[in-house]
This record gives C-alpha cells, structure tokens and sequence, in this order.
C-alpha cells in the first residue's frame, strides 16, 4: 500500500507510540485522524492531522466515530484502554487483573467495528507487548493480555481477508505512560533494560515504523513483528 492520499485513524495517536505513528504516517500524506479519550492534550500533532475524542471502550461511540472517517485505509490502535495490574500473581488485586484486559477490549472493538469500515485493501495494526513473549516476573497481567491481543490477531486475520491484520510487540519504549521524570526515570530504564541485547529503552519512532512497515507491506496479515532491543533474548 502507498500510503500517500490514503486515510488512516490511529486510536491513542495522541501520545508515545500512536503519536509517532500519526506524525511518520502525516510525513507519508496520508490523510491522518489521531484519537483520544482528551486529546486536547496532545499539544504536538503536525500540521493537516485532526483529532477526534473517543474511549476505545465505548463501542457506540467508536462505530460513529469510524463511519464517520469511512472509508478507511489504515487503522491503528495502541490506546492502552485502563488500568494495568503490576505485581507477584500470587498477591494480585483480582480486580485489576480483570481491569488490565481492557486494552484487550478496546482492540478489539476496534477490529469488530473498524473491519466494516476499512477498504478492501486495508490494513489494521495493533501494538502488543514482549511480556507476551518473555514474562518478567511481575508481569502476568502484561503478558496475558499481550498475548490474548497476538492471538486474536492471529484467529481473526483469516476471517477478515483480504483486509490485513498485524500486531507490533515493543519492548521497554520511553513514552509519557513512564510518569517519572529526570535521573528517576534514566535509571529506571537502565534498570528495566539491563538483560536486554541492546540495554536501552527504544523510541516511540522505532515502533512506529514497524507500524508503518505493516500498513505498507500488502503481503503481511496475522503476523506479529518485535521491536524490543532483543528482551526476547536478554538473560
Ligand atoms: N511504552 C512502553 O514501554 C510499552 C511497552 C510495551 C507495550 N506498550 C503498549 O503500547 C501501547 C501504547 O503505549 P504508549 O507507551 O505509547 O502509551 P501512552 O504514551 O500512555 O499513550 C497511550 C494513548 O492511548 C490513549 N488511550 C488510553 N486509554 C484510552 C481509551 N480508553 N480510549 C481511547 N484512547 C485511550 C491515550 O490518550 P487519552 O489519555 O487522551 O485517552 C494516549 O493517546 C499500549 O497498548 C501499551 O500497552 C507500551
């Protein structure tokens, strides 16, 4: 797919990974919408892209949303959705475990209600996670999700042909979902990555252009691709 001219929706495109994204898909000339819960927030978005405000939960809300941007080439989510539970499974809060797979729900509303108003040609991609891959202890909650997200892609890519379906899997990404700030923030990375093959956290641009690749590349569908400085592999 050539990009140029061709309208993409980017849900969570307000920040990190998704801002990126909208910002490498505008450089392309695509005709990019980047929404959000608020995203008012965003206070950099390039010129020629609109918002629009939508909780990727509220599945009224997004089919009037996405027949409203019809029809649509490339669809993106990377919207986290909710609250995440972090922490040994053993003394997990069951609630937010249950609460963390609402980004599983929101991707999924996504592919459900964004398939009917995607072009034949078009491509969805959404952003996992490597704990779906390689679990830091934890990381139950990320991982399970992570992977749920995979195989959903997977199960549903057949169905949806020739439509395309595609998941990135970033590793450890410095985006503002890290709320902490300065040396706090530095060696928390430095922590996180330190096993990794490259011991450093990626950038939201790196992960987005794996997104870019899969909304491009027309011969890729149910596939996830790794962008995680070789987790995966680290010790
Ligand atoms: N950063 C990492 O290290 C990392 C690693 C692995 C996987 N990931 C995954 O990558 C994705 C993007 O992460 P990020 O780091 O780019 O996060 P981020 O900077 O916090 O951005 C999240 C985006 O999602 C939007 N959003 C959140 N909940 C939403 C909802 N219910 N409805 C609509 N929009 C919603 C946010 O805007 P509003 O608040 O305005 O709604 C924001 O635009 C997430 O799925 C995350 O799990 C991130």
């Amino acid at each position: 797919m050539d990009v140029s001219g061709k309208k993409a929706v980017v849900f969570g495109g307000t920040s990190g990974i998704g801002l990126a994204a909208v910002r490498q898909l505008a450089a392309l000339g695509a005709d990019v919408v980047a929404v959000s819960r608020d995203p008012s927030k965003a206070t950099d978005l390039p010129d020629g892209v609109s918002t629009m405000a939508c909780d990727v939960l509220d599945r009224d809300g997004m089919d009037e949303l996405l027949a409203a941007c019809a029809p649509i080439d490339i669809l993106v989510s990377s919207a986290t959705g909710g609250s995440r539970a972090i922490g040994p499974f053993i003394e997990m809060d069951m609630d937010g475990y249950q609460a963390s797979f609402d980004k599983l729900w929101g991707y999924a509303n996504v592919v459900r209600y964004g398939t009917h108003h995607l072009t034949d040609e078009g491509s969805i991609v959404l952003v996992s996670g490597t704990p779906a891959q390689r679990t830091k202890p934890g990381q139950t909650s990320l991982g399970s999700v992570g992977a749920a997200v995979e195989q959903m892609a997977r199960a549903v890519a057949p169905e949806i042909a020739p439509k395309r379906l595609n998941v990135v899997s970033p590793g450890q990404i410095d985006t503002p979902m890290n709320p902490l700030e300065g040396e706090a923030r530095d060696k928390a990375y430095a922590a996180a990555t330190a096993n990794h093959v490259i011991p450093r956290a990626g950038k939201p641009d790196e992960v987005a252009k794996a997104i870019v690749f899969l909304a491009e590349n027309d011969f890729a569908t149910g596939t996830v691709v790794h962008v995680d400085g070789g987790w995966i592999l680290g010790s």
